[in-house]
């Protein structure tokens, strides 16, 4: 068995890496990392202070200080020494993550701290182009997926449980809106790394995907 042992879950926003590399990570015991975070807590620091357009946000990104801290096993985001674990997932804040994720200064900055958290343990790490960018030698590489309108649906679902109630199509058009960004930045745009397993996710339960990518995993591992 290898020492340290990495999985990569990348695909769309809404497909359920999250909830799915949480609970793999779990099963396998290893560190979860959900780099979009970090994106989101650049996004952030920008629209709290004012910096728009790519050029300013490139100017500006060797400024804050983003520090990920685990607390059990939840991720904290903290920004210049501030817990902001509970404002980054405003849909302003997804909308503003993927605007920075497109800057190549922003994107240099935290996968040099995604590979560092990735060295000293086994990780399961979820994102866009963690199977192609970051761990391009990662022990399984899972592209996970669903349809516009189930990963619009889940997310929306989400929001009424959070109190956080927004129209359904407005939604939808962001998902659409983010996918478009995300997949068609010039650097790391999001796509399926070529030795990746793709998974639609649209009709599996998170049980099902779960136990589907821990049986894969530990195939992997013991490889
Ligand atoms: O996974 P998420 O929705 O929290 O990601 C927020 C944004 O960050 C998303 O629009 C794409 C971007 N992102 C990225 O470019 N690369 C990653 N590894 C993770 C997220």
């Amino acid at each position: 068995m290898r020492k340290h042992f990495s999985i990569a879950i990348d695909g769309p926003a809404g497909a359920g890496k999250s909830t799915v590399a949480k609970a793999v990570a779990k099963a396998l015991g290893a560190v979860y990392l959900d780099t979009g975070a970090m994106y989101r807590t650049m996004g952030l620091y920008m629209s709290d202070n004012g910096i728009t357009g790519p050029e300013r946000i490139a100017s500006a990104s060797a400024k804050p200080e983003v520090q990920v801290r685990f607390i059990g096993d939840a991720q904290h985001m903290v920004l210049d020494g501030t817990d902001v674990t509970d404002r980054i997932h405003t849909p302003e804040a997804s909308l503003m993550a993927s605007k920075v994720s497109a800057v190549p200064a922003v994107r240099e900055r935290m996968v040099a701290l995604q590979r560092e958290i990735a060295q000293g343990q086994s990780v399961v790490m979820d994102g866009r182009d963690i199977g192609t960018y970051v761990l391009p030698d990662a022990t399984l590489k899972i592209y996970l997926t669903a349809s516009c309108e189930v990963r619009a649906e889940r997310r929306h679902r989400q929001l009424v449980a959070a109190g956080k109630d927004e129209p359904y199509e407005k939604v939808l058009s962001e998902i659409v809106e983010r996918d478009f960004n995300d997949a068609h930045r010039a650097v790391s745009p999001m796509r399926q790394a070529d030795d990746a397993v793709r998974m639609d996710t649209s009709d599996m339960t998170e049980e099902q995907v779960v136990e589907a990518i821990v049986e894969r995993a530990k195939a992997a591992i013991a490889a």
